[in-house]
């Protein structure tokens, strides 16, 4: 539980802030708490939990005055790494990581999971594969026993832009379900990554998928930059509960 994190009580938590937020905020700090030490290169991933696990980085350097280096996995990672006062580096100066922390959208129980709400995936997945160690933080909704049982989106699929639609009809005659070219926020247009691409939200028919051959499947597909399907690839999971307990699998 978070009773005994120094400067964040309970009390303050459950009067403050709604369950999903106390249930983010939980898992970032405590796997901040049990996965950061001094002289770490760290993976900083993207969404709105690993704002809470920044935010207990920078004060975990400032209390006991680490030397981390940080690895954005976004244009938003970077932005958190410099708000934060921390030492901002990347691929080229330290291709090696001891530590990637990320959200997921989804984990299932073979620890499967469905990353890119965000439109961040290949960055992020780029960061995790470069690290000794992947660790998951994420609310309680993300703890599921199938992939969209709880995340309904769908697979995020970053594409070239001028082959999306393509895309779209070859992973339809192959799996079925249905495709989304995700827009911006105003609807001005597509969404546009990092990286300059576009991504396709595939929601995929339920049943018992074999995750790893659909992944390497679509990445056989030209235009497909890379899928928001990981796999094989998280070393241990956080679930923040509503009640700030974590539930943690490895
Ligand atoms: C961004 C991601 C995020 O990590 C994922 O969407 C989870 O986000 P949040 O922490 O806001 O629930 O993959 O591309």
């Amino acid at each position: 539980t978070l009773h005994n994190i120094k400067g964040c009580s309970f009390k303050y938590f459950s009067t403050e802030m709604d369950s999903i937020k106390l249930g983010k905020k939980s898992a970032a700090y405590i796997a901040v708490d049990e996965n950061i030490q001094d002289n770490q290169v760290i993976g900083i991933g993207s969404g709105s939990t690993i704002v809470y696990a920044a935010e207990r980085i920078a004060q975990k350097v400032k209390e006991e005055k680490l030397k981390l280096v940080c690895i954005p996995t976004s244009f938003q990672a970077r932005q958190l790494i410099l708000d934060n006062g921390l030492t901002l580096s990347d691929l080229e100066r330290n291709p090696e990581l001891d530590v990637a922390l990320d959200g997921a959208d989804e984990v299932d129980s073979r620890f499967n999971l469905i990353k890119g709400g965000g439109g961040c995936l290949t960055q992020e997945k780029i960061v995790a594969s470069c690290s000794k160690k992947f660790i998951v933080i994420a609310d309680f909704r993300k703890d599921s026993q199938v992939l969209g049982e709880h995340y309904t989106r769908g697979i995020p699929i970053e594409v070239i832009p001028m082959a999306y639609k393509p895309i779209m009809r070859k992973i339809k005659t192959l799996y079925g379900g249905s495709l989304e070219l995700r827009m911006a926020r105003a609807k001005a247009g597509p969404l546009i990554t990092d990286n300059g691409n576009f991504i396709i939200d595939w929601k995929f028919e339920s049943g018992d998928h074999d995750w790893k051959k659909v992944n390497t499947e679509l990445l056989m597909i030209p235009g497909i930059v890379e899928t928001g399907l990981f796999i094989n690839m998280a070393n241990k999971a956080y679930f923040g509960m509503q009640d700030g307990t974590i539930k943690v699998r490895e």
